[in-house]
């Protein structure tokens, strides 16, 4: 018999309620008892808070979206900022108190759903001696050592039916529509649905963008008779000079920067350099939203029983990946290393490119050569 814990922790995905189904389904078929830590690691800092799951606690969660058990982008235990009696905001580690709660609760393993924070945070306490498996979620499809996070695909149709709806009004005001989408620095939603969407231009973090080609781009359609377009951006994006778009210093405990602006300033130059009427919308957290594709729930109910079978294999300090369709253990080390970028001779790109798309870089590789 043998006590399993799940957390999910950063920004939710379409799927994550699938894993715990998955988990907890595997787990009750082996005899195991499974908890659930609430709100990432804030579970496990008091003991009585540790929720019981059992198959009927998850009856027909893995066709929704969100995550039963919470989930925060802002509370590393290894630096949490709280307040003292003095209203001064202090950094306290309470990673130790996380590591005995956990040990006095009788666990085996940790199963860690997360993207590359939480599984970074999961790797610290595996290095602490804590038994750990770690499952791959994020719809920004950015960690390494995976072919597929779950959540990526939900993202990528929402983002593609978004496009869908913006051509019949952008083509009845002659119009530029300029959609910022999520990824923070890897472009993997954009180029996705833009080429699924039919986006004149697509402007990823990993090619800096040239205003002037996007213009450019924007003036051809015109030349043809096409008097409207759709620009996709993801938030990360950077023009070619370097400049960057985020909000600022974030939020108290969140580690990494809030991206956005991009688009409104793609919009703005748009305007200025071509005349073109032109708007600009943030598609944001409606990319997170919803219930998962038959892909992603697919996806994450196979990580959840693979995570399970990783548990009767002991391959702690690992995480389960997708290789070639197969289910397989990689370091957790490993996938959290680098950010996994669009590489820009892929396929992708060049299907982008022969069909006209302009990916703001200098190439220019989507003109017509005759
Ligand atoms: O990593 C997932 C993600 O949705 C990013 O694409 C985005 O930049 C970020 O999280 C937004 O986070 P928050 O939930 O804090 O707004």
């Amino acid at each position: 018999m043998k006590k399993i814990v799940i957390s999910t922790g950063g920004g939710d995905a379409p799927g994550l309620n699938a894993v715990i189904f998955a988990v907890v389904h595997s787990c009750y078929k082996r005899g195991w008892e499974v908890y659930g830590s609430r709100d990432g690691y804030a579970g496990f800092l008091d003991i009585d808070d540790m929720i019981r799951l059992t198959p009927k606690d998850v009856a027909e969660i893995y066709s929704t979206g969100g995550t039963i058990l919470g989930s925060t982008n802002k509370g590393n235990p290894f630096s949490r900022p709280v307040e003292n009696l003095a209203g001064e905001i202090q950094v306290i580690d309470v990673s130790d108190k996380i590591l005995k709660n956990f040990n006095r609760m009788g666990f085996d393993c940790h199963i860690a759903i997360g993207g590359d924070g939480s599984l970074d945070i999961a790797n610290r306490f595996a290095e602490k001696g804590m038994p750990v498996i770690g499952v791959p979620k994020t719809i920004d499809n950015d960690l390494e050592e995976t072919d597929r996070t779950f959540g990526f695909d939900t993202a990528v149709s929402t983002a593609t039916e978004a496009l869908d709806k913006l051509h019949s009004t952008a083509k009845s005001h002659n119009r530029v529509m300029v959609v910022e989408v999520m990824g923070r620095d890897s472009g993997w939603i954009a180029l996705y649905s833009g080429i699924s969407g039919g986006a004149d231009a697509i402007l990823i973090p990993e090619i800096p963008f040239d205003m002037e080609e996007v213009c450019e781009k924007i003036s051809d359609n015109e030349l043809h008779g096409k008097h409207y377009a759709i620009v996709v951006v993801a938030e990360g994006a950077k023009t070619k000079e370097g400049t960057a778009f985020n909000k600022g210093e974030g939020e108290l405990g969140r580690e990494e920067v809030v991206l956005g602006g991009v688009g409104e300033y793609v919009a703005s130059e748009i305007r200025k350099r071509t005349d073109k009427d032109t708007r600009s919308l943030v598609l944001g957290h409606l990319q997170r939203g919803g219930s998962p594709t038959t892909f992603d729930r697919l996806l994450a109910l196979r990580f959840g029983t693979a995570a399970v079978r990783m548990v009767e294999e002991k391959k702690f300090g690992h995480m389960v990946a997708l290789h070639n369709s197969k289910m397989v253990p990689v370091p957790i080390v490993d996938a959290i290393k680098n950010r996994k970028k669009v590489q820009t001779d892929c396929d992708k790109i060049s299907t982008a490119e022969d069909i006209g798309i302009c990916l703001g870089g200098t190439s220019g590789g989507w003109r017509l050569t005759r």
